[in-house]
């Protein structure tokens, strides 16, 4: 019998993570938590509950006595579809992704006390291992001793076209590639700098630049490392 490990990857927005990590998932058998996911959810349930005011302030304390009455799990909505998002049982998949969640999310994600609610969620469902999990803190904070790290990166001017591609491909003619790439720079400056569970790469992770990968060559490389790591167990 071949041992379940945890796949941790870690990196910078719109670089691929996610599609990345659910393909890994999908090949190997294993399941997938998308943690970008969990912190948009909590983003949700401020705005839904009137803890997030009009000029950007947050009811920290607020927010801190209702997280307990929140609860977030990835279901399938029917046979053969990807797990997605569930805030309090109702699907949320849509709504986690709109520019209203977007804007806030960051500020949300550095409040201490978020991430140490998500981060004890997140280490219950990693608890029986074979899961791949993404993020910004996976193999830093979450699973310090996972088997497999990754740390992907792109360059970001290539991650903004890549952005403002798909944002095209949804209808969007008007965002520019300089707002796309201030808007991702801005993010990964907060993303790196703040000051509970940056994000940075682990010492042990293996980094990948995918910025001339293609997605075959990119999951190719993943499975192969999985491999690596599963012989030296
Ligand atoms: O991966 P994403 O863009 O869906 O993540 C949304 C936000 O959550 C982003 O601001 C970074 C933050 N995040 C985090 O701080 N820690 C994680 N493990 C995952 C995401």
């Amino acid at each position: 019998m071949t041992d379940k490990i945890v796949v941790a990857i870690d990196g910078y927005s719109s670089c691929g993570k996610s599609s990345m990590a659910r393909t890994l998932a999908r090949n190997i058998g294993y399941i997938y938590v998308d943690t970008g996911a969990m912190y948009r959810g909590v983003t949700l349930f401020a705005l839904r509950e009137g803890l997030i005011h009009g000029d950007g302030t947050i009811d920290e304390a607020g927010l801190r006595a209702r997280l307990s009455g929140l609860s977030l799990t990835f279901q399938r909505s029917g046979e053969g579809e990807e797990p997605v998002l569930y805030l309090n049982g109702a699907c949320v998949a849509e709504e986690i992704r709109s520019m209203a969640v977007a804007s806030q999310v960051s500020p949300i994600a550095a409040l201490p006390f978020v991430r140490d609610f998500l981060t004890k969620e997140q280490q219950a469902m990693g608890q029986e291992k074979g899961i791949v999990m993404d993020g910004r803190d996976i193999g830093t904070a979450v699973f310090p001793k996972a088997e497999m790290k990754v740390f992907l990166t792109a360059d970001p001017k290539i991650r903004a076209e890549r952005r403002l591609k798909e944002l095209r491909a949804k209808g969007d003619e008007v965002t520019t590639l300089e707002e796309v790439l201030t808007n991702l720079e801005e993010r990964d400056y907060i993303d790196t700098h703040r000051a509970v569970a940056p994000l940075k790469q682990a010492p042990d992770a293996v980094v990948l630049d995918n910025s001339f990968l293609s997605i075959r060559e990119q999951d190719l490389m993943l499975r192969f490392a999985f491999e690596a790591v599963l012989a030296h167990l």
